[in-house]
């Protein structure tokens, strides 16, 4: 097993100020935590994503805190090592800075996670800074925001016009003043990921479908690893096919019942050739 330090906070900020780049994936389950925790990714997060891609919903809407506190504590007993960060779902941060306060605070105590996330700009800069307050790192959410998709006209790219990016790049400083140490750019073109980038006073920017310019990149596993069985979208790139491999085990596991190739004798337990006959015998 590879041996690895635990992230930390001043590990991630000082990975991006040497402009080495931070890794970071989605993750909602304890074996798959322990094999990406073995493999060095910097940070986890444990998105609403897990709606669709373990829950089979159609959008993360309705995922609840009781769902997203099992997933997190799941995934930080796999991975003790990685910075794991708590997506928080919807309408557990919208309706009040007390809300977001105490539902970050939920996360942080019930799971074990290193950070939260929260999706918006302006408008939800007061959760973020409460939350921050509260002495929690917290990570902003800006460009394509799924809670938001309905509003934003469906999963696609945003900040196309020079006037819907500038909001983008004034929505990125006013989270990093009221206190994100991270801002995620989901789905925003190449150049104003690379200026927001530019522009960040020491918050760590990490890019989703935005480009090479960020300090790091987040990509969804199940995209990554040919899990989603609906798409995959054009920003991820499969990495391996693991869907394809569990396709295959899973025909040959039907075949080989089937045909009573399996169980093979290495795969049982016997008995005593006496302690058989006794046990007929006692059963008349
Ligand atoms: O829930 C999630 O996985 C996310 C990503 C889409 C960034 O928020």
């Amino acid at each position: 097993m590879t041996e690895r330090k635990r992230m930390t906070l001043p590990g991630l900020v000082a990975k991006a100020a040497e402009g080495a780049q931070i890794t970071w994936l989605t993750c909602y389950d304890y074996p798959t935590a322990f094999l990406q925790d073995q493999a060095g990714v910097d940070m986890i997060l444990v998105g609403d994503s897990l709606g669709m891609t373990m829950l089979g919903y159609d959008s993360t809407l309705p995922v609840t805190m009781d769902d997203m506190i099992r997933h997190t504590a799941a995934v930080r007993r796999g991975a003790p090592n990685a910075w794991v960060v708590g997506d928080m779902p919807y309408m557990s941060y919208q309706p009040s800075v007390e809300t977001a306060i105490r539902n970050a605070g939920r996360f942080m105590a019930e799971t074990g996670c290193d950070a939260v996330k929260l999706e918006g700009g302006a408008e939800m800069a007061d959760r973020l800074a409460g939350i921050a307050r509260a002495g929690i790192p917290v990570i902003g959410h800006l460009g394509l925001t799924p809670q938001s998709a309905s509003a934003l006209g469906g999963f696609r790219l945003q900040g196309k016009s020079a006037e819907k990016a500038r909001k983008i790049v004034e929505d990125a400083r006013i989270l990093e003043e009221a206190g994100a140490f991270c801002i995620l750019l989901e789905l925003v073109p190449d150049r104003v990921c690379r200026l927001i980038t530019e522009r960040s006073a020491g918050c760590i920017i990490m890019g989703l479908g935005s480009g090479p310019h960020a300090h790091g990149q987040l990509l969804i596993y199940h995209d990554a690893f040919g899990l989603y069985p609906k798409f995959t979208p054009r920003m991820a790139k499969v990495f391996a096919d693991a869907g394809a491999l569990l396709r295959d085990g899973l025909a040959a596991y039907v075949r080989e019942v089937t045909e009573r190739t399996f169980p093979a004798p290495e795969n049982w337990f016997g008995m005593k050739d006496e302690e058989y006959d006794e046990l007929v015998r006692l059963l008349g």
